[in-house]
C-alpha cells in the first residue's frame, strides 16, 4: 500500500487515483499521522501531497519528521517537497509571482524517477514558494527555466521531491513518473486488481450480513446499481431493493430501471409510485432551496414507510464512495472533514434504525464503474451520466407542474439521444436540458408564438467540483435545436449554456 499524506491539496485524491491506476492500493491519511502509526501501517511508500500553505507560515501543516527516518521511500510533491527540504536541510523561498501553468522540464543524468521518459517533457506547475537551495543533502534531477530544483533526490535516503504535479493530466507523462516511484523505487508489485478487491468485498458482505436481510435504495444511477449488483452476488435472495418514483425522473426512466434490474437480478424489487406525493409537496413552491428541502423530506418519508413494511430488514445499503468518506472526515487515519460544498439531497439520514452497509466506501467513481462492468452490469448503465437526487426539479426552474416536467422530459430525451448518436456521450460528463421560466416571442408558419425557452447544458469534468462547458459541434447543437423546437410542443427557443463552474454550477438550481 502507498499512503498519501494530505496537506490540504485539491489534488490529494487525484494522486491516490493515479497510484491505483498502477494497480497499487493507495490510501489518503492525515498529514500529521505519527511516524509510529505510519510504521504500523507498513506502507511500501509515502507521498506528501501539495497544499495551499507556505512552509514558513504560522500554523502551516507539517508531518512527523521522524517519518523520514523509517527507511520507507518518500515522494514530496510541491508543498510536500518544500516541507521535506525544510526538514532535511534545504531552503525554501517565497517567489514574488506565483508560477501557474505549463513548463518544460529538462531531465538530467540520474534516471531512476524518470526511467523511460524523454530528456524534456511538459509538466504542470502551480506554486508560490519554491526550493532555492538543496545544500549537500539532495541532488538536482531536473529543472525548468524558472525552477532550478524541479525534481530532487536525497543523496543517501530513498527520498525524492518534485515541484511540478505528476498527477494532473496537464503533465501528460506524469503517470510514468508515478509508476517509476511506486513500482521502481518502492518495489510495489502492481498486482492490486479490482476483481480481487471485489471478491474480498463480497466475502466481507457475507460475513457482516449473515442470514439477515439488506434493503437498498435503487435510483437508476451508477452507484446504487453497483451496490445492488455486489450485494446480489454476495447474498442473493436476502436483498430487497426499493425504487421510489418521485415523478421527477427522466422519460421512461422507471421502466428502464425495472427492466435493467429484472434482467440482472432475481432479487425482490419494490417500486413505490410517489409522483402525487412529491408533486403535492412541491405545489406553489418556486424557491430552489425550499424545493430541495421538500423533495428530501418526501423521499425520507416514502423510503421509511416502505422500509418499515419489510419486516426482517436489518441493514441499509448505501453507495457511499471514498471521496465522501474522506471529505466527511470518517476515514480511518484520514484527514479532518473539509467543508462539503455538496448539497446531498436524495440521500437518507443515518438514523433510520438500520445498520449501515457501505461496500463502495474504499472506491473512487471510476473504480465503481469498472467494478460495475466486472459484475456484469450493462455498459449503458455503468457509463450513465450522474443524475441529481432531486431529479428534474432542479432543471425545471420555478414552480413545478406535471405539464412543465413533461415538456422538459421530451426536450431532455432529444438532447441525450443526439449526444449519444454523435458518439459524444462518453466524452461528456453530464448533458441535459433545462426548462427556463421564460417565455419569448417567435414565429411559426405565419403565426406569432409566445412560448417556453429551453437551455442545453453539457459539461466536461473530472470531479464535478469544477467543470467546463462542452465544445459541442455546431451541427449537433443545430440538430438538437431544430428537433426540440419542431418536436416539443410549447418550446420555441433553445439556448446553449456556455458557463463554466465556478462561477456557475452544473445544475441551474
Ligand atoms: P452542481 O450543480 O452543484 O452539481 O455543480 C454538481 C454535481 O452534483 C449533482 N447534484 C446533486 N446530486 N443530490 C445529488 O445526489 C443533489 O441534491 C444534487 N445537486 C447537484 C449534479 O447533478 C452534478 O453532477
Amino acid at each position: 500500500c502507498i499512503l498519501v499524506l494530505d496537506f490540504g491539496s485539491q489534488y490529494a485524491q487525484l494522486i491516490a487515483r493515479r497510484v491505483r491506476e498502477q494497480n497499487v492500493y493507495c490510501r489518503i491519511v492525515r498529514h500529521d499521522l505519527s511516524a509510529e502509526r505510519i510504521a504500523e501501517l507498513k506502507p511500501k511508500g509515502i507521498i506528501l501531497s501539495g497544499g495551499p500553505s507556505s512552509v514558513y507560515a504560522e500554523g502551516a501543516p507539517r508531518c512527523d519528521p521522524k517519518l523520514f527516518e523509517l527507511g520507507i521511500p518518500v515522494l514530496g510533491i510541491c508543498y510536500g517537497m518544500q516541507l521535506m527540504c525544510e526538514a532535511l536541510g534545504g531552503q525554501v523561498e517565497h517567489t514574488l509571482t506565483r508560477e501557474y501553468g505549463r513548463a518544460s522540464l529538462s531531465i538530467g543524468e540520474e534516471r531512476q524517477l524518470f526511467a523511460g521518459l524523454p530528456e524534456t517533457m511538459d509538466v504542470w506547475m502551480s506554486h508560490g514558494d519554491q526550493v532555492s537551495g538543496i545544500g549537500e543533502v539532495f541532488d538536482s534531477l531536473a529543472a525548468t527555466d524558472t525552477c532550478p530544483y524541479a525534481a530532487i533526490a536525497h543523496q543517501q535516503l530513498p527520498i525524492f521531491g518534485m515541484q511540478f504535479h505528476p498527477e494532473v493530466t496537464h503533465t501528460p507523462l506524469g503517470s510514468q513518473v508515478l509508476h517509476n516511484f511506486v513500482i521502481g523505487v518502492c518495489g510495489c508489485e502492481g498486482t492490486w486488481h479490482l476483481s480481487d478487491f471485489a471478491d474480498s468485498l463480497i466475502d466481507q458482505v457475507r460475513q457482516q450480513v449473515g442470514q439477515r436481510r439488506v434493503i437498498c435504495g435503487l435510483s437508476g444511477g451508477v452507484d446504487s446499481s453497483v451496490v445492488a449488483a455486489l450485494l446480489y452476488k454476495a447474498i442473493g435472495a436476502q436483498l430487497t431493493c426499493i425504487l421510489i418514483d418521485n415523478g421527477l425522473l427522466r422519460k421512461d426512466e422507471q421502466s428502464a430501471v425495472i427492466s435493467e434490474f429484472t434482467n440482472h437480478f432475481k432479487a425482490d424489487l419494490r417500486v413505490v409510485d410517489a409522483e402525487d406525493q412529491f408533486l403535492d409537496a412541491l405545489k406553489g413552491i418556486d424557491e430552489p432551496q425550499e424545493k430541495r428541502r421538500r423533495i428530501g423530506a418526501a423521499f425520507i418519508e416514502c423510503f421509511q414507510a416502505e422500509a418499515e413494511s419489510i419486516e426482517d430488514a436489518h441493514f441499509l445499503a448505501q453507495g457511499t464512495l471514498y471521496p465522501d468518506v474522506i471529505e466527511s472526515g470518517a476515514a480511518a487515519d484520514g484527514p479532518a472533514a473539509t467543508i462539503k460544498l455538496h448539497h446531498n439531497v436524495g440521500g437518507l439520514p443515518e438514523k433510520l434504525g438500520f445498520e449501515l452497509i457501505e461496500p463502495l466506501r474504499d472506491l473512487f467513481k471510476d473504480e465503481v464503474r469498472r467494478l460495475g462492468e466486472e459484475l456484469g452490469l450493462p455498459p449503458a448503465l455503468v457509463w450513465r451520466h450522474p443524475f441529481p437526487g432531486p431529479g428534474l426539479a432542479v432543471r425545471c426552474l420555478g414552480e413545478i407542474t406535471r405539464e412543465k416536467l413533461d415538456v422538459l422530459r421530451e426536450a431532455d430525451e432529444i438532447v441525450v439521444n443526439e449526444i449519444k448518436a454523435a458518439g459524444l456521450y462518453r466524452q461528456t460528463s453530464q448533458s441535459f436540458a433545462v426548462l427556463l421560466p421564460v417565455q419569448s416571442v417567435g414565429v411559426m408558419g405565419d403565426a406569432r408564438t409566445y412560448e417556453n425557452a429551453v437551455a442545453i447544458r453539457s459539461v466536461n469534468t473530472d470531479d464535478f467540483m469544477t467543470a467546463d462547458w462542452s465544445r459541442l459541434p455546431y451541427e449537433l447543437l443545430a440538430k438538437m435545436s431544430t428537433r426540440i423546437i419542431n418536436e416539443v410542443k410549447g418550446v420555441n427557443r433553445v439556448c446553449y449554456d456556455i458557463s463554466s463552474k465556478p462561477p456557475a454550477t452544473i445544475e441551474w438550481e
